[in-house]
């Protein structure tokens, strides 16, 4: 009898194989998706997004890595999601030797060093677009609190100091009808401009080259050199990106430039502005306020900044609503998976 049944194996085994042989397929689905990291925080659709393409480690916590921990978390991973505080250099890329894209949630990439990921192979991208007209409402929120000097009349009504209506009390800067300069005239500059006409404003430029003819007249503005622009404009706005050579761009010397009824604005990148200058200035009355979206070292900002009445602070988040947040974290997502599949990223940095 049992020799009949030679050749045929039990039901129990048959179905044991069968568990194991369907466990192995799900499993070698699994592990055929590359591995990614997501550096930091990020909106649950994001995530969800990213899991049907990758293995997705993230970082619920929110806390950012130093650079051992990164590359430590980055050893096995193709792909990652980063963000500003996420420094990609040659050291980090030696470390990650499976590593094919970063991914920058930001339109500025100053985090990453480009030539070093162009000699590792490895694509960095950016969100580019997706915030310009937040974060040129942002810069508006900016000018207008530091001409009217909003945030110090709060202050002074919260401390329970008013006592009454005063003809003289906040005086501050008309905005409407004033000139407003911009340095750097891309897309979140011609934004900014573009809001400026709605208070009749004049408006001026300064880029390393002029912008055709039909942008300068959508945006009503006009093209002056560096040395014009601080000396006619009565708020001064930068949007440039950060590199070696918009280091250091406001400093000293071109805030003496400026009137001493004059404001600065800046959400643009810390480092484009001499922060210990702009102290100085604004302690000494060289311009009479500035509005801050970004600083030299962050989160450390100088603390002289703090004592100060006439600068209007903020922690770097002139793209921060929420619609142009999850855009941003999307649009880096869509990147990575370009990038993982072969193809180009909509947002290539680095040529390949
Ligand atoms: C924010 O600062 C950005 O670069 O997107």
């Amino acid at each position: 009898m049992r020799n009949s049944f030679k050749g045929l194996r039990p039901f129990s085994e048959i179905l044991f194989s069968s568990l194991m042989q369907a466990e192995k397929l799900s499993n070698r689905g699994s592990l055929m998706k590359p591995k990614v990291l997501v550096t930091r925080e990020v909106f649950d659709e994001v995530l969800n997004y990213l899991s049907q393409y990758f293995e997705v480690t993230s970082n619920p916590s929110d806390i950012p890595m130093d650079s051992n921990t990164l590359s430590e978390k980055l050893y096995d991973k193709e792909g990652a999601l980063i963000t500003l505080s996420d420094k990609i250099d040659a050291t980090l890329l030696s470390r990650c030797p499976n590593l094919k894209a970063v991914c920058n949630i930001a339109v500025g990439y100053n985090n990453i060093d480009l030539d070093a990921c162009t000699k590792a192979r490895v694509m960095a991208t950016n969100t580019p677009g997706v915030l310009d007209d937040t974060t040129g409402d942002f810069t508006w929120a900016l000018i207008l609190a530091t001409a009217r000097r909003l945030t110090e009349a709060e202050a002074y009504l919260r401390n329970g100091q008013w006592d009454g209506w005063k003809l003289k009390q906040f005086l501050g800067l008309d905005v409407h009808h004033a000139t407003l300069g911009i340095f750097g005239f891309g897309r979140i500059g011609q934004v900014v401009a573009k809001r400026a006409i709605g208070f009749e404003m004049k408006i001026i430029y300064h880029d390393i080259q002029e912008v055709p003819p039909e942008i300068e007249k959508a945006c009503h503005a006009n093209y002056v050199s560096k040395e014009e622009l601080l000396a006619q404009a009565d708020i001064v706005t930068i949007h440039v990106p950060y590199s070696p050579a918009t280091y250091h761009l406001i400093g000293e010397r071109e805030l003496e430039q400026m009137k001493p009824t004059s404001i600065l604005i800046n959400a643009s990148r810390g480092g484009v502005v001499d922060d210990s200058a702009l102290i100085d200035a604004l302690r000494k009355g060289t311009i009479a306020g500035a509005g801050l979206d970004v600083f030299e070292n962050e989160p450390k900002l100088n603390p002289h900044f703090l004592e100060l009445k006439n600068v209007v602070l903020s922690p770097h988040i002139a793209s921060s609503s929420r619609n142009t947040r999850v855009k941003m974290a999307m649009l880096a997502a869509q990147n990575l998976v370009a990038a993982l599949n072969g193809k180009t990223p909509p947002n290539l940095l680095n040529p390949f």
